[in-house]
């Protein structure tokens, strides 16, 4: 009898990516279909980036992996389990964590009940949670009584953030976290997000600052019209002339 360490290995086989939303095709209510056919995945231990020009569909391809739209053709799976048809609470409940674009804070609340709201799933004790969002985000702390409303832009896209990982997700989406904020604080944004996914958590981001986005993505989609126009590492997609010609200013 041999050892196992002699044997054939096993058929290897690509691992199934931990999100996807696959040949997503749909749209808003009866309107045309803003997405045709894209696909966007996140793997594992992954940082995934969207970009691409406004109005290419990245927000309403956020929107379909989180359920809010309905899918004409195509699927959403996590983690295995087909969820298309799931609500987007249930799939807060099966681990998804989702910042959008707009709205994405209560202003008239403080910080911390802002934090408490991200959990209202949640009948456990949120103090560990808490504790490690303001490790991430010590600002946070200090203006834990200040309404959410009255802080800087970067600080607000803090107070989303964390109101997201209140929930303990299983992979978190974050459409422009850096919106409107200078470069110094974008920086110092993408890196409490490199901090998260070294936690173990995937992230999945649509990005309006292409470049820099890229520079920390593992992969790289550039949306156009609804579809993948390309798709490809970070590293690649900065270096694709074409890519840079049309998407990143030459
Ligand atoms: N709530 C909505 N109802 C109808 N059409 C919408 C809605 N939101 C976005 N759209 C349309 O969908 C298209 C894609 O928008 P969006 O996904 O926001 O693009 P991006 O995030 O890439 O800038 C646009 O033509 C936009 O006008
Ligand atoms: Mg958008």
């Amino acid at each position: 009898m041999t050892e196992n360490a002699t044997m054939p290995a096993a058929t290897p086989s690509a691992p199934a990516p931990f999100l996807i939303g696959e040949a997503m095709t749909g749209g808003y209510g009866r309107g045309a279909d803003i997405l045709q056919g894209c696909t966007i995945a996140v793997e594992r231990g992954e940082i995934a980036v969207i970009v691409g020009p406004n109005g290419a569909g990245k927000s309403t391809a956020m929107k379909a992996l989180f359920g809010m739209l309905t899918l004409r053709t195509g699927r959403v799976v996590l983690d295995g389990e087909d969820i298309t048809t799931l609500s987007p609470q249930a799939r807060v409940a099966k681990g998804m964590g989702f910042v959008p674009q707009t709205r994405n804070i209560f202003p008239s609340m403080t910080v911390e009940e802002n934090l408490e709201m991200g959990a209202f799933l949640r009948r456990d004790d949120l103090r560990a949670t808490m504790e490690q969002i303001y490790g991430l985000f010590p600002i946070l702390r200090d203006k834990r009584r200040q309404a959410a409303g009255e802080l800087s832009g970067g600080q607000r896209q803090q107070v989303a953030v964390g109101r997201a990982l209140m929930t303990k997700p299983s992979v978190l989406m974050l459409d422009e976290p850096t919106a409107g904020v200078s470069p110094i604080v974008m920086d110092e944004l993408f890196d409490r997000i490199i901090e998260v996914s070294r936690t173990g958590i995937p992230i999945l981001m649509v990005e309006q600052n292409a470049r820099q986005a890229l520079e920390i993505a593992d992969k790289g989609y550039v949306l156009v019209q609804g579809g993948n126009a390309f798709t490809g590492t970070g590293q690649d997609l900065l270096a694709d002339p074409q890519v840079r010609r049309s998407f990143l200013g030459g």
